[in-house]
């Protein structure tokens, strides 16, 4: 298949472009700044053009003809202005685009927080995917549990023997934490599987949910010892939330902060699963599994070798800036 790939510099994107490449598609990829192409994009042809700007995105894409698209785009912020011209004002003009290129089919990697949305960027994300969905191009909007980097900032300074710090008892909140390669390869069947067309896919990785008590239980497990567990009340993260949000009337920049810590609360409470609605709860065994890449093995990775590659970004709460 022609496939036109936007957001494959990005963690999860740079995965996809190299399984679509190993299983012989053709490969495409916008990207915003050449210096952005590394090695994980050989193999692909790579077209620079600013997806937020629609002809600008278009001149990328010229006369080609495509048959799918896999969106991968996502704030890198988390700052509310910037999820709307990401997550749904970019992947709005790329899949305008897809469909004059004869587009059929549209990967979406949302996540699988937005079924219960109370943040910017889950609304921006709900936006696209009805957009998406009324468009009438195939589509298979794709929404993933915890990956493996969200999961991971804490792992070198537990080495060090500082505490695993979690909010709560630590068992507030799990998941079914997938690979970023496992991820990359479920969301390139959905090319090639037409059960997955138009379908919202949930989806972990393999095993049973983890709390951030059975993290560090892990990692223990690695330290040969018990890892100390310091609890953080949650009540802390709304407190800093609203008073940040609160002095955001003047100063904008402090409203922004609120959004982060806003997200760092939403996970600090809500699971990572699908949620039950008739029964107002989170539900594990509805939560598919797919791979075969484990948490251990990746805490075992980390532990010897460190953080490199892992892109924490929003997901270094926990971290110290030497932590990679
Ligand atoms: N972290 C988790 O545990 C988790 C769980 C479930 C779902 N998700 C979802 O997974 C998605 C992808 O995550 P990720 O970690 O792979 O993202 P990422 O590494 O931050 O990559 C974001 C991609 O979007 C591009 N992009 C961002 N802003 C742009 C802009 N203004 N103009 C053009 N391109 C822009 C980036 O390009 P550049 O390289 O040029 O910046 C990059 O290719 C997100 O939607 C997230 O919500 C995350």
């Amino acid at each position: 298949m022609r496939v036109l790939v936007a957001g494959g510099t990005g963690y999860i994107g740079r995965h996809v472009v190299r399984e679509l490449v190993l299983r012989g598609h053709d490969v495409s990829c916008v990207v915003r700044r050449e210096a952005a192409v590394t090695e994980p994009l050989a193999g692909a042809d790579v077209r620079c053009g600013e997806v937020t700007d629609l002809a600008s995105v278009r001149a990328a894409v010229a006369s080609q003809r495509f048959d799918a698209v896999v969106s991968c785009l996502a704030t890198r912020t988390g700052a509310p202005a910037d999820a709307w011209r990401v997550e749904h004002q970019a992947n709005l003009n790329v899949l305008e685009v897809a469909r004059s290129a004869g587009v059929q089919h549209f990967v979406l990697l949302s996540a699988i927080c937005v079924q219960r949305p109370r943040l910017a960027f889950q609304h921006a994300k709900l936006a696209f995917e009805r957009a998406l969905m009324a468009s009438g191009v195939a589509y298979s909007i794709v929404r993933p549990t915890a990956f493996f980097k969200s999961l991971a900032g804490q792992v070198p300074a537990v080495k060090r023997g500082k505490p695993f710090m979690v909010f709560g008892d630590g068992e507030l909140t799990a998941c079914k934490p997938i690979s970023e390669r496992d991820l990359a390869r479920f969301l390139a069947d959905c090319l090639e599987h037409p059960a997955k067309h138009n379908q919202v896919l949930p989806i972990g990785g393999p095993g049973p949910p983890v709390s951030p008590r059975q993290q560090a239980a892990l990692l223990s497990e690695l330290r040969g010892a018990p890892v100390p567990v310091r609890r953080v009340p949650v009540w802390l993260l709304g407190f800093i939330a609203a008073l940040l949000g609160g002095l955001g009337r003047w100063f904008p920049g402090l409203a922004e902060k609120a959004e982060l810590v806003r997200i760092g609360r939403y996970y600090a409470t809500e699971s990572m699963l699908a949620f039950d609605a008739a029964h107002g709860r989170y539900d594990a065994e509805a939560t598919p599994s797919y791979g075969h890449d484990t948490l251990r093995d990746f805490y075992a990775r980390v532990w010897s070798e460190g953080l490199s590659g892992q892109e924490l970004g929003d997901h270094a709460l926990f971290t110290k800036g030497n932590d990679t």
